[in-house]
């Protein structure tokens, strides 16, 4: 299908300041614009459904370069998204296929149909493609999988346990056979972890004031920590690592609570290197892009599961396209259970 000569009303939001705390209305600008649906060969429009916010967009924000360059300002904000084509002059894509994308925070975009993924509705929920069967858990199964390295009868600590990546490392550490305690902010993310996710322990870290308190309760949930799967960083890792045991893997994953403000001004918690030695620990990052290769082997084994319903893949939806910068605050206020998209 052709539109030409026909024009849509974009919206897009693009990124224009650096944030040197928490994201505000400054550091966005909506802006409107006509999109010209003319369309070379194999271009597709594809109009936005489901819009990512994800943590690593407040990495990206940082002036100097982590895993990647920083976002660049000026340009419309980077992310994935689910969506529907509206418009194709390629073989692969119909009208209304749905697909995966990386348009960013905009309403319409016109790609090449290399850049995008079908995904079939009859799978799963199209918007887990951003979830349990695309990034956050391809992260989840090859952080725990190739990084932790889960026996049965392991003791698993998850950190950010309720959140996209978190809770799905958590049901696949009880899956591999290991004894799962989840971290979590308030009695409502810690009853969802035992009562709808299972586990066997869950600690609200807000709940304590000193790494030592919370340490210590974590060590009488636990009884010593073989695999440490690490969402947050900050106090809650500074009370984990002393209790890790033997050959532990500690699997660094993301550090949610440096990010705003702390690349730069990082929060030095204890040296715990000694205690490294002591048990032959090992500490390892890991980041999704590494594994995208692999990504047929996650989900050989984890859509079964999705599509039986055999895990829970919560997702978090806040409506309307305007409210993209304040979801992305949501994500560091734990206004979230699972997946947070905007659905637009
Ligand atoms: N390495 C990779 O390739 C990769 C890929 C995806 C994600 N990640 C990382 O994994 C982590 C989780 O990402 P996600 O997408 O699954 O997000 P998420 O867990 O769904 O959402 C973020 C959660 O972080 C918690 N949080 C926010 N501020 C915190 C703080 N100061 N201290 C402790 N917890 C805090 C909140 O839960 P509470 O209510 O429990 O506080 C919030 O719900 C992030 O650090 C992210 O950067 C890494």
């Amino acid at each position: 299908m052709n539109m030409s000569n026909a024009t849509l009303l974009n919206r897009q939001w693009f990124y224009v300041k650096r944030p040197q705390d928490r994201v505000s209305a400054e550091h966005y600008d909506l802006r409107e614009s006509a999109l010209d649906t003319t369309l070379s060969t194999n271009e597709v429009i594809v109009r936005a459904r489901y819009i990512s916010v994800d943590p690593y967009m407040r990495i990206q924000q940082h002036e100097r370069n982590t895993y990647d360059v920083p976002h660049p300002l000026g340009i419309v904000q980077r992310s994935g998204v689910v969506g529907q084509v509206v418009a194709s002059a390629s073989e692969r894509f119909r009208a209304d296929d749905w697909v995966l994308s990386a348009s960013g925070w905009q309403l319409f975009d016109k790609c090449h149909a290399n850049d995008l993924q079908l995904i079939n509705p009859q799978t799963a929920p199209v918007s887990t493609a951003l979830g349990v069967l695309g990034m956050p858990g391809r992260t989840a199964w090859f952080g725990l999988m190739d990084a932790g390295r889960p026996r049965p009868g392991d003791t698993l600590v998850v950190s950010g346990a309720a959140g996209a990546v978190g809770s799905l490392v958590a049901q696949f550490g009880k899956r591999a056979g290991c004894r799962v305690i989840g971290i979590a902010g308030g009695a409502a993310k810690c009853s969802y972890l035992i009562n709808t996710l299972k586990l066997d322990g869950a600690v609200d870290y807000r709940a304590f004031t000193s790494t030592e308190a919370l340490a210590e309760e974590l060590q009488r949930q636990s009884g010593g920590v073989d695999i440490y799967f690490d969402n947050v960083g900050g106090m809650v890792t500074d009370a984990v690592i002393p209790l890790i045991k033997r050959r532990a893997r500690i699997v660094i994953c993301g550090t949610i609570s440096q990010y705003d403000g702390g690349l730069d001004r990082p929060d030095l918690g204890p040296r715990f290197l000694q205690h490294m030695l002591f048990q032959r620990a090992t500490i390892q990052g890991i980041l999704a892009r590494d594994f995208a290769h692999r990504m047929d082997e996650m989900r050989a084994t984890v859509e079964p599961w999705v599509k039986n319903r055999d895990i829970v893949f919560e997702e978090t939806f806040v409506d309307g396209f305007e409210q993209l910068p304040q979801a992305l605050n949501m994500l560091f206020d734990g206004k979230n259970l699972g997946k947070l998209l905007v659905r637009v």
